[in-house]
């Protein structure tokens, strides 16, 4: 499977997903890397990978469609069959060509904490705020809402008395690096149906 990431921060799910491919756990070829942001601190495990990789920021394009199309023009040119978000904090129109072909991970269990302004730490913070006693992520087909379309995989987490933001953000991490490789390599099979809101295998 031929696969772009787009990225935007840090890149630990890049570095996951790098590491499982490295380990024969993941069947892809990284054919891009695009970074919404030229001092994401992820962009160094592409260079370390070898991966080709450019930064498209978004105050470059006035309009949204041009800047879905500097994001999805050097896919299409690469002939990626799926594009995954790993921590990619931008909202970017997904062209008709790539409906159903780009992925997301998500922090918490959607649809509870998610949508605009909810990301990384500030889901987790969210989450223990509301007191809620589960958590967990999400991957999910990407449409033109926030954290919106078909769900593929969740994975639950006890959210436990003392955590802290941190302390959740880790035992969450530790299941999206499980969810985001177990979901391609269902993709992989080819058996993954899309009715509506309905994914199915
Ligand atoms: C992950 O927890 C991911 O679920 C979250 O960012 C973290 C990884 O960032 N993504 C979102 O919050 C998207 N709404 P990183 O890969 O840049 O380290």
């Amino acid at each position: 499977m031929k696969i772009a990431v787009f990225i935007s921060g840090g890149g630990t799910t890049l570095r996951n997903l790098i590491q499982q491919r490295d380990a024969g756990r993941l069947d892809v070829t990284f054919k891009r890397v695009i970074s919404s942001n030229p001092s994401a601190a992820g962009l160094r495990f592409a260079e370390q990978a070898g991966i080709s990789h450019h930064n498209v920021c978004r105050k470059d394009f006035p309009e949204a469609d041009t800047y879905s199309d500097a994001m999805f023009s050097p896919c299409r040119e690469a002939e990626v069959d799926y594009v995954l978000m790993a921590g990619f904090m931008r909202h970017v129109l997904i062209p008709d060509d790539f409906t159903h072909r780009v992925l997301n991970i998500h922090p918490a269990l959607i649809p509870s904490f998610c949508g605009q302004g909810f990301y990384g730490r500030r889901v987790h913070e969210a989450v223990l705020s509301y007191g809620a006693k589960v958590s967990g992520c999400t991957v999910h087909f990407v449409d033109n809402q926030y954290d919106h379309g078909p769900i593929f995989l969740q994975r639950v987490v006890p959210v436990e008395v003392n955590d802290s933001p941190e302390t959740l953000a880790s035992r969450v991490f530790a299941a999206e690096c499980e969810a985001y490789p177990e979901a391609i390599r269902l993709l992989d099979t080819g058996q993954v149906r899309i009715e509506g809101r309905h994914v199915t295998w």
